[in-house]
């Protein structure tokens, strides 16, 4: 039931005449940074909102019993910020491992906290995938999330780290407050 897209990336964006590459990371890549990089910043993409409404396979849930985790969802005027990675082109080897069940890395503009810009990849799993879950009220998502758990650890854990990141950040997303008030109830 999963979609590995690791060769659709691959094909579809060559970067190995890049020297660096800025990666833009909005959920577990905020908080699990198991890849080095040449320097990171804070930074924020316009028009993106973060939703718990695609399924995991591979890392907080399995084929059987999938969990949820983050996608970015189209979402005009919204902001979403999260941390900016630099990095060489091989990285995107894991990178695209790592990301592979239903996530396509797509270019946007980043805007740095530093005022700087320039273009970033950001990986998105969006609705065709095979592994996309849709939207759900995010009582029922933390409920899911409750009882999930895959080879990287418990589906709680990914939002709890979440939220603690996006705390270090400043940010407070509706979205993930919503479903850890829910998911307290819990643990
Ligand atoms: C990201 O963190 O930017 C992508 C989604 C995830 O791996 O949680």
């Amino acid at each position: 039931m999963s979609q590995d897209t690791t060769l659709i990336n691959k094909q579809r964006q060559d970067l190995s005449q890049h020297h660096s590459v800025w990666l833009f990371g909005y959920g577990s890549l905020i908080y699990k940074v198991d890849f080095p990089y040449l320097e990171r910043k804070a930074a924020t993409i316009e028009g993106w909102s973060r939703r718990f409404w695609q399924g995991s396979h591979d890392h907080r849930g399995t084929p059987e019993k999938p969990g949820r985790v983050l996608t970015l969802v189209e979402t005009p005027g919204e902001l979403c910020t999260g941390m900016a990675y630099r990095v060489t082109p091989e990285v995107f080897e894991h990178l695209d491992h790592r990301e592979k069940n239903g996530y396509l890395r797509f270019f946007t503009p980043l805007s740095f906290d530093d005022g700087s810009q320039d273009q970033g990849l950001v990986y998105i799993a969006t609705e065709d995938n095979a592994a996309f879950l849709g939207a759900a009220p995010e009582a029922d998502i933390a409920r899911h999330i409750a009882g999930s758990s895959g080879p990287s650890g418990s589906n709680a854990e990914y939002l709890l780290k979440l939220h603690t990141g996006l705390a270090e950040l400043g940010v407070t997303d509706p979205h993930v407050e919503k479903i850890r008030h829910h998911l307290v109830q819990y643990l």
